[in-house]
């Protein structure tokens, strides 16, 4: 009976378990199962280590864990190692990803879908588009790493400058301190601003009546917070694309990972919206 789970800090919040459930379940795996695991910080290490001999064939890792998840994996993919953090955990010897990623040989194995779940979440294509990262934590670095190995052509902004301009000399991308929002072409938000419910607008470099038609704006983060963005550039005509389809994205990479089969993916943005 594999096992899987989400590893947080905390994790109540997480829609993955609803959505990963209900496709494990289309799936016809019925003697396999997703659970959270509140786990702190301290303690990372330690459990992980255990869980493979508890019967878990793989987990996902959220907050605030990426880093120490990356960190004790002995085969991590390139995406993890070049983003610095891994979601995706594999215990014991099954392969990762469909792309040519390691074997884990019986070791732990770490993969990073935001990345991939960001590109699988755009309609084209951001070859030669003009991109706008907010933000320089982890989730900015997996867009940064995603959109620059795409071909797109990344600005960073973040509240703190000196965070954005470290990151784009580690992954390229440019630092910029006032973003002309009309000019972009894509927008991805991936700062926490509005999960405490300051304004977007308050807070961010953006106008509410400052996004274009033809625009596609999308926001890493799922949460209450996210509505005021995303209704406001969807109100001026741009595409949006909300966290919770970036969670789905993710989800679906990971799910094949584990399981090698194709994710049932309007099953999951069900169970995710629930
Ligand atoms: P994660 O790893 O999930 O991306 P993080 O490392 O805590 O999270 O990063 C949070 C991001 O949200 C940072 O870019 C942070 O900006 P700073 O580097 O200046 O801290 C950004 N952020 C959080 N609250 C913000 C606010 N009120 N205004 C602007 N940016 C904010």
């Amino acid at each position: 009976m594999p096992r899987l789970a989400v590893i947080g800090f905390p994790v109540a919040h997480s829609r993955s378990p609803a959505m990963q459930s209900a496709a494990l379940a289309a799936l016809g795996l019925d003697d396999w199962s997703y659970e959270a695991i509140e786990v702190a910080p301290a303690d990372f290490a330690a459990r992980v280590g255990e869980m493979a001999a508890a019967g878990f064939a793989g987990a996902n890792v959220t907050i605030p864990h990426k880093e120490a998840a990356l960190a004790l994996a002995g085969v991590p993919s390139d995406a993890a190692r070049e983003i610095g953090a891994a979601n995706t955990l594999v215990f014991g010897g099954a392969e990762i990803g469909p792309d040519g990623g390691p074997d884990a040989e019986g070791g732990i194995a770490a993969e990073n879908t935001d990345a991939g779940g960001l590109l699988a979440a755009l309609p084209s294509t951001p070859l030669d588009a003009r991109a706008l990262v907010l933000g320089a934590g982890g989730a900015a670095r997996a867009a940064i790493w995603a959109l620059v190995g795409e071909g797109a052509r990344v600005d960073v902004w973040n509240r703190t400058a000196a965070r954005a301009e470290a990151l784009c000399a580690d992954l390229g991308g440019k630092a910029v301190a006032a973003p002309a929002q009309a000019e972009y072409d894509l927008i991805v938000n991936t700062t926490s601003v509005g999960l405490g419910g300051e304004d977007p607008f308050e807070e961010l470099p953006l106008d509410a009546a400052g996004f274009v038609p033809g625009q596609l704006v999308v926001d890493m983060v799922y949460g209450e917070g996210s509505a005021a963005l995303l209704g406001a550039a969807g109100a001026a005509g741009a595409t949006v694309i909300d966290g919770l389809e970036i969670l789905v994205q993710q989800g679906a990479l990971s799910l094949r990972i584990w399981t090698g089969l194709e994710p049932p993916l309007d099953v999951m943005r069900t169970a995710a919206r629930g």
